[in-house]
């Protein structure tokens, strides 16, 4: 072989980008084999240069051009290499996927979603760390009002500089302003989200969760209202026979107001939803007050509509047995194993909303 065949053969020999660099540089660097030969050129004798020009120019094309098909093997074999070591087996069985679980409350929160989408509801959402206006003042509870006493209301200090209020949200109702602010008529929402008020036992924590329910559009009534809360708990508690009984209440920003009892009944010493033996409070709800329609913009003449607010802690509590509130957020994995659901079943009305 002669010595311009060797160094090509080197070339596509080279096992590895640095194997490769160190022969570039060999030949091609500033002291390199090729290098030293095209230097030779200037002492040449004009005809001798005639012929060994050309030659030395074109071993020189030929290294550079075998250095670069060369370096672009070993490039393309280095991220095949890499591509299957990253390789992920997408179908391995899911029994030997990590054992997490879903929450009851997230559950629960899917549920309402499906439960609602089925009625035309889209989900609507709002910030946690609220502004006094949006929690309250909009709502009708302007800054004596004596509601504002009973909500227990977590505080953030006052800003420099400005006079907004915040708060830790302490219902999500502050969600039915925002959206009124920024959709137009017919509107029709539910909010599931995270509350905070400042009190502690079995059946509070000072974070818990609602979900809020909003329908704006002209000539909506209490039927509606009713209809609507019935087809809910049927569909949530999955029975087909059930009770409401609406007792007449106060919100500042409903008008009128009801509190909404669940027919249920505690034979045997278990709880089963149905009949009218005995009464749970489910949630708050009434008609939208006008003086709310019309902080929002609109016309209270012109539109109506119906309201509510449900605890979904509790909602978890009633279908699903648990006692303890402060259960739900001890991170206790014995209890997340036993109430969790598994990330696959998720909640559809075709195969159940508890399945
Ligand atoms: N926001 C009320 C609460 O936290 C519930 C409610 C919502 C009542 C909507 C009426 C209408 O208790």
């Amino acid at each position: 072989m002669t010595e311009p065949d060797q160094l090509i053969a080197a070339i596509d020999a080279a096992a590895s980008l640095d194997a490769l660099e160190a022969i570039r540089v060999a030949a091609l660097g500033k002291a390199g084999s090729v290098t030293a030969l095209m230097k030779t050129l200037g002492q040449m004798a004009p005809e001798l240069r005639l012929t060994e020009g050309p030659r030395l120019n074109a071993l020189r094309d030929a290294v550079s051009t075998a250095i670069a098909a060369r370096k672009t093997a070993l490039e393309a074999a280095a991220l095949d290499a890499r591509l299957a070591s990253e390789r992920l087996d997408m179908t391995l069985p899911v029994a030997a996927t990590p054992t997490g679980s879903i929450h009851p409350i997230s559950q629960v929160m899917d549920e309402l979603a499906e439960i609602f989408a089925d009625l035309g509801f889209a989900v609507a959402t709002g910030p946690e760390i609220e502004d006094d206006w949006h929690n309250f003042t909009a709502l009708n509870m302007d800054e004596n009002h004596p509601a504002r006493a009973m909500h227990d209301t977590f505080y953030f200090p006052d800003t420099p500089g400005s006079d907004k209020r915040m708060v830790l949200r302490t219902h999500t109702s502050p969600v039915q302003i925002r959206t009124m602010l920024t959709q137009k008529p017919p509107i029709r929402i539910i909010a599931p989200g995270r509350t905070y008020r400042s009190d502690s036992d079995a059946t509070h924590t000072p974070m818990f969760h609602q979900v809020e329910g909003l329908v704006i559009d002209r000539g909506i009534t209490m039927g509606h209202l009713k209809w609507t809360l019935e087809t809910f708990v049927k569909a949530f508690f999955e029975v087909d026979e059930i009770e409401l009984r609406l007792r007449p209440s106060y919100f500042p920003f409903t008008e009128p107001s009801a509190e909404v009892d669940v027919g249920c009944s505690w034979a045997g010493g278990t709880l089963s939803i149905g009949g009218s033996e005995s009464w749970l409070e489910i949630l708050g709800s009434g008609m939208v007050h006008p003086r709310v329609i019309e902080a929002c913009g609109l016309d209270p003449e012109e539109y109506q509509g119906f309201a509510f607010g449900c605890g979904i802690d509790r909602l978890a509590m009633l279908k699903y047995g648990m006692t303890d509130l402060r259960a739900f957020f001890d991170g206790d994995a014995r209890w997340l194993r036993h109430y969790g659901f598994r990330g696959i079943d998720v909640p559809t009305l075709s195969g159940g909303v508890g399945a």
